[in-house]
C-alpha cells in the first residue's frame, strides 16, 4: 500500500457535503473493498472502494467508516474503524495504519479498532432514524459476488428491521461528477504521466515489435513516473485487432503498413487518466489511413466543441453519431441514398462507430454519473470518437480527457500529440 500525498482537506470537504444532503438524525455507513482471492492463498492486487476512498482517503482493507452529522458529541459524528495491526500481521503483510496515521490521512478524530464496530455502530443506529447506506448502482450488469457494504445490508435489515433504510450512491454520484480543484490537479497528474508514456511509444514503435513490447514500454515510464500502474487494462491493438473494442490480449507483432491503436492510461492517487491514439507502426499513415485518421480527429474537435455546461452525453452521443455520417459518406463507406433509407433504430454510422463518445472520468475510468446528468463546471468526461472497418483491417480511435467550465471546457490533453503530421515527425525522430 502506497499512502498518496492528497492533503485530508479534500475528505474533510467530500464528508461535510455528504453531511449536507443527509435527512436529519441519520446514520452514513461505507465498507472498504474486499480483497479478492486470486488462487490459493494469494489475492488480486488491492484497490479500495472509491465511494470509500472519495469520503476518507484510506487505502485499507477492513475499514468501515461511520458518520453520524447531528450527533451532539463531536466525536462521534465521524468515526473510522481500522484492524487492529498486530506484529505476525506486519511481518508478512507490511505496515498497517496506526491510530494517529489514519487521523493524519482522513482528518478523522474518532479511530477505533474493528473489534469495536459492532457495539458503538449499535448504539448510534438505535440513537437514529435513518440509515444510508452504500450498494453497487451500476445500470449495466449486476455483479456476481457482494461487495461488504451489501453483505452489512443483509445484516442490518435483520438486526434493525424497523429503521428506514436509505441509498447513499445517488449522492455520492452526484457529489463525485463534480471534481474539487484537488481532484483535478490529481487527474491532471495523470494526464501528464500517461502523456510521457505516449512520448516514449513514439520514439519505440516499429515493424516487428510485439504489442506486449508497446504495453511493456508504458508500463514501465508509468511506474517510474510515480504512478500506481495503469487505471485499466490497456489496449494495445495493431491492425485489425483494433475492430475488438476492448483487446486485451496484446501479443500480437505490429506489422509494417498497420496502424497501432493504442488506449491507455495511467493511475495516480487512485485519479484515473484515459488516452487512446492511433499511430502507423512504420512512422508514415498511408494515403487511405491519412484520410481516415484525419475525419476522426475532425470528428474529435467537434464533438469537444458539443462538451459544455448545459447537455448530457447522450444528446453529445446523438449529435456525433450525425457528425459521423457526414464523414462516413465522404470515406465512402455508404452514400447519401444509404443514409435516407436507413432505419432509425440501427442508424449506418453504428456500423463503424460502435461506442459512446464520451463517459465520466474521475476515482474509476468509467466514473459514476449517467448519461442524462447535465453538465457542469468541474465535471470531467472522455472525449472519444473512433472508426472501425473490419474490412479494411482497421481501427483508430482519439481520445482526450475534457473538463467542463463556464465558458465550455478545457481539453486536459491538448499536449499530447494528435495531429497526423506531428506524430510522423515525432516517429522519425
Ligand atoms: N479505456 C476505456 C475507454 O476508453 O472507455
Ligand atoms: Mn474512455
Ligand atoms: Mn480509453
Amino acid at each position: 500500500m502506497r499512502y498518496s500525498q492528497i492533503p485530508k482537506g479534500l475528505f474533510i470537504r467530500n464528508r461535510k457535503k455528504l453531511a449536507g444532503r443527509l435527512e436529519r438524525n441519520s446514520v452514513a455507513i461505507v465498507h472498504s473493498n474486499d480483497q479478492m482471492l486470486r488462487n490459493g492463498d494469494q489475492f488480486f492486487p488491492y484497490r479500495q472502494n472509491s465511494d470509500f476512498f472519495y469520503l476518507s482517503g484510506i487505502e485499507q482493507e477492513m475499514s468501515v467508516l461511520l458518520l453520524c452529522p447531528d450527533h451532539p458529541d463531536i466525536d462521534r459524528q465521524a468515526i473510522l474503524f481500522i484492524r487492529q495491526p498486530d506484529a505476525k500481521m506486519e511481518t508478512w503483510e507490511g505496515k498497517k495504519l496506526e491510530k494517529k496515521m489514519a487521523k493524519e490521512i482522513s482528518g478523522i478524530m474518532n479511530i477505533q479498532w474493528l473489534e469495536n464496530f459492532e457495539s458503538i455502530s449499535r448504539e448510534l443506529i438505535l440513537e437514529s432514524e435513518h440509515i444510508y447506506c452504500a450498494s453497487h448502482e451500476l445500470i449495466k450488469f449486476r455483479p456476481e459476488h457482494s461487495s461488504r457494504d451489501e453483505r452489512y445490508l443483509t445484516k442490518l435489515k435483520k438486526d434493525f428491521p424497523l429503521h428506514e433504510l436509505k441509498r447513499l450512491s445517488p449522492i455520492l454520484t452526484e457529489l463525485r461528477l463534480v471534481k474539487e480543484p484537488e481532484e483535478q490537479a490529481l487527474i491532471l497528474k495523470a494526464v501528464e504521466i500517461t502523456k510521457s508514456g505516449f512520448k516514449r511509444l513514439l520514439s519505440f514503435v516499429e515493424p516487428g515489435q510485439k504489442e506486449y513490447d508497446v504495453e511493456a514500454e508504458l508500463t514501465s515510464e508509468f511506474i517510474h513516473q510515480g504512478a500506481t500502474g495503469h487505471a485499466y487494462a490497456p489496449i494495445i491493438a495493431s491492425g485489425e485487432n483494433a475492430c475488438s473494442l476492448h483487446y486485451i490480449t496484446n501479443d500480437q507483432v505490429c506489422r509494417d503498413g498497420d496502424l497501432l491503436l493504442m488506449d491507455f492510461g495511467a493511475e495516480y492517487a487512485n485519479y484515473a487518466a484515459d488516452c487512446s491514439r492511433t499511430i502507423p507502426v512504420n512512422g508514415r499513415f498511408t494515403k487511405r489511413q491519412k484520410d481516415l485518421y484525419n475525419a476522426n480527429l475532425r470528428v474529435f474537435r467537434q464533438a469537444r466543441a458539443l462538451i459544455k455546461p448545459g447537455t448530457t452525453i447522450d444528446k453529445i452521443n446523438k449529435e456525433v453519431g450525425k457528425i459521423w455520417e457526414e464523414e462516413h459518406i465522404r470515406l465512402g463507406l455508404y452514400s447519401t441514398r444509404d443514409r435516407q433509407k436507413q432505419s432509425k433504430d440501427d442508424p449506418l454510422y453504428m456500423k463503424y462507430f460502435l461506442h459512446g463518445s464520451s463517459h465520466f472520468l474521475g476515482l474509476d475510468v468509467h466514473d459514476v454519473g449517467s448519461k442524462q446528468e447535465i453538465l457542469k463546471p468541474g465535471m470531467i468526461l472522455t472525449c472519444e470518437p473512433g472508426i472501425y472497418i473490419p474490412a479494411e483491417k482497421t481501427g483508430i480511435r482519439l481520445e482526450n480527457d475534457i473538463m467542463v467550465t463556464s465558458e465550455g471546457n478545457t481539453d486536459l490533453m491538448k499536449e499530447v500529440p494528435i495531429e497526423s503530421e506531428e506524430i510522423e515527425e515525432l516517429m522519425r525522430r
